[in-house]
């Protein structure tokens, strides 16, 4: 096998703080959580999901977005983004300084209305005035698009589909999307379509990939884009993740998992490994779980033993 045509580097964004955190059951006290933000970042982490505004009735796990925003301990080489669904989540969101911005839509009708309670059209119309707003403050716009593999509700989604809501995301002015496998069905070939059909309305400096590893593929999906070319991913620390809307999807690929495959191919991510697996324990022993990632598990065995 050939890897010289894989990038050279990769960025990661950690979205354990936010999308691993808000699928939990019980409450995780915001202290926790920044002191999450605050491991991920020392174990070289240099982009992190921290948290959504969005309703509290919806997500309560949620609820302490301000306060968690407001206690962590900000490093200038890192940003720090966060999830807005319409114009009072950006509204609430822009109080905390964030970085970055997503608006989060979906390839199906179903889950964007379970999701966020409206259409695909109507989800464009919402992220609109966001998208303007956040760009004439000059916070990064990325935009999560779900379900572009398959859908809860619907079952497999098209391509073409993808690609639709790529196009809508590029008119309203989304700097950047990423492809997510929210439930966590998708194989190397239909990972590609999506990002195919994506790569159609976006550079490939602009696309990510964000996969769930429900069906344990996930993985093989990260190989099968950084084959494409596509060099950045959202991770997240001990495996942790899961939407609320999407039920039996389990988390999203292990941030360790993936940062051990790239160390594997040569590819730079200036992360930690070692302390990135102490921070995936310290927030699954907060959970009162083992870290759901394979190369955690085995590293944190062989210091053990
Ligand atoms: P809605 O009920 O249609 O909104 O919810 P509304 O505008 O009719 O307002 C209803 C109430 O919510 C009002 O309060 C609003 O003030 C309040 P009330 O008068 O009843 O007291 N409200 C808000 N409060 C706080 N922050 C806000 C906000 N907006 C309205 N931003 C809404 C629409 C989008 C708000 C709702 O559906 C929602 O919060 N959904 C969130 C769903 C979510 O967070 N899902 C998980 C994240 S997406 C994900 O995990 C996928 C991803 O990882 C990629 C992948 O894997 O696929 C990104
Ligand atoms: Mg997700």
């Amino acid at each position: 096998m050939s890897l010289s045509h894989l990038p050279q580097r990769v960025k990661l964004v950690d979205v354990g703080p936010r999308d691993g955190l808000q699928n939990e059951k019980q409450p995780v006290p915001a202290a926790v959580k920044i002191e999450l933000v605050h491991r991920l970042q020392a174990a070289g982490l240099k982009h992190l999901e921290v948290t959504s505004f969005v309703s509290p009735k919806w997500v309560p796990q949620m609820a302490d977005n301000t306060e968690v925003m407001a206690g962590l301990q900000r490093r200038p080489d890192v940003t720090y983004a966060v999830l807005t669904p319409n114009l009072k989540g950006y509204e609430a969101a822009v109080l905390s300084r964030p970085d970055e911005i997503v608006v989060f839509g979906a390839a199906s009708e179903a889950f964007s209305q379970k999701n966020i309670n409206c259409s695909i059209a109507e989800s464009i119309e919402r992220f609109a005035p966001v998208v303007e707003a956040a760009r004439a403050a000059g916070i990064y716009v990325r935009g999560a698009m779900s379900c572009t593999v398959g859908c809860p509700y619907e079952g497999d989604i098209a391509p073409e589909r993808v690609g639709m809501l790529a196009k809508l995301m590029k008119g309203i002015g989304v700097q950047h999307v990423g492809v997510a496998d929210t439930i966590g069905v998708g194989t190397p070939i239909k990972v590609q379509r999506a990002m195919e059909a994506t790569l159609a309305h976006y550079d490939l400096n602009d696309v990510s990939g964000h996969f769930h590893d429900t069906y344990g593929q996930a993985l093989a999906n990260t190989l099968a884009a950084l084959e494409m070319g596509v060099w950045q991913f959202d991770t997240s620390v001990a495996g942790l993740g899961g939407c609320p809307y999407a039920k039996g999807a389990t988390g999203n690929v292990a941030t360790e998992d993936v940062v051990y495959l790239l160390q594997g191919l040569g590819i730079e991510t200036g992360i930690d490994l070692d302390a990135l697996v102490d921070a995936g324990a310290f927030i699954s022993q907060a959970l009162g779980r083992k870290p759901n990632s394979r190369v955690a598990v085995a590293l944190l065995n062989k210091r053990a033993g």
